[in-house]
């Protein structure tokens, strides 16, 4: 889809982070934008915001893990903007646990929101790209959904789920005008780290007034990429129909070594330390 002006585009998660700044970037590229959040006092401000400048964008409150309100995403799009050409499946959610620490509630939630909330909105809206013959996918995954770490199992078992399911679709979309892109960043700055500020009440997180939010900001402004390169990089691969969307150059670097590793049959091991332990 070379050509994105006076066109319409959704974006889940856009309240904050990667999604807010892609939604800032297709408006300046003259789209039109759906922007699909479930925090809903964040999403008002955003939106808000953007609207005051003129931008032609519209706020809606769903759970992308819940089909039903996808489907009424998808409706609100069309009365709203009249069609849709770009869906950015990009809310997502990380528990920060093991994968043997994690109840059964937690897997719930994060493969809820980072695999089905990708699924609903495939579903949803790509059949209407289809019919029309023109329009592009982009899902986010992530660096955690091309190697491993022990860090976060759970979120890398979501996201190579997001990788599998975005790899198929744009074999199956092959030849019908839609495209597919993967996003897979590896650190940028935004409120991943407070994920569990949209956890439903029963997981029994801290509520976000317990969470250190200063300390976290800080730390992520200071090794993160910001969120508005990001966006720079998707609206070059949806132009250029481009799969990989790949910001970091650690990345392949990890990739290379995890298939080296499979190649010679080594199990997977966590990085040694400077002691070489
Ligand atoms: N920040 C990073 O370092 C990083 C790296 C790789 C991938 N990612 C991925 O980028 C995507 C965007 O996250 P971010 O880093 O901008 O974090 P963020 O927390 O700043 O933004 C995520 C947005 O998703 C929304 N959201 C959460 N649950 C939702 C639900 N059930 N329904 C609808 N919206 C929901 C949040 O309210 C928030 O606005 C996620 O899929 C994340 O896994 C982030």
């Amino acid at each position: 889809m070379k050509d994105l002006t006076n066109k319409v585009a959704v974006v889940t998660g856009a309240a904050s982070g990667i999604g807010l700044a892609v939604t800032e970037r297709l408006v300046r590229e003259g789209m039109s934008v759906v922007m699909a959040d479930i925090e809903a006092p964040r999403l008002e401000a955003a939106s808000a915001r953007l609207i005051e400048a003129g931008a032609p964008v519209s706020p809606f409150v769903v759970d992308v893990a819940d089909a039903a309100q996808i489907d009424a995403l998808k409706d609100h799009t069309l009365a709203t903007f009249g069609g849709v050409h770009l869906l950015m499946n990009n809310a997502g959610v990380a528990n920060g646990r093991q994968n043997y620490k994690s109840s059964p509630a937690e897997w719930d939630w994060v493969m809820g929101v980072n695999v089905l909330g990708v699924a609903y909105g495939v579903s949803a809206f790509v059949p209407i790209m289809v019919e029309q013959g023109e329009g592009h996918v982009v899902n986010t995954a992530s660096e955690a959904g091309l190697c491993s770490t022990a860090m976060l199992g759970p979120y890398h078992a979501s996201k190579y789920a997001v990788v599998g399911l975005s790899e198929t679709l744009s074999l199956e979309l092959e030849g019908t005008g839609v495209g597919v892109s993967c996003l897979c960043p590896e650190l940028v700055a935004t409120r991943i780290f407070e994920s569990t500020r949209n956890a439903p009440a029963s997981l029994g997180y801290p509520t976000p007034g317990e969470i250190p939010v200063e300390q976290l900001e800080g730390f992520m402004k200071t090794v993160a990429m910001d969120p508005a390169d990001v966006a720079a990089d998707v609206t070059y691969a949806v132009r250029a129909n481009r799969f990989w969307i790949l910001t970091h150059q650690v990345t392949l670097a990890r990739v290379h070594q995890r298939n080296d590793n499979l190649e010679a049959g080594r199990n997977p091991r966590n990085p040694v330390s400077s002691k070489g332990v």
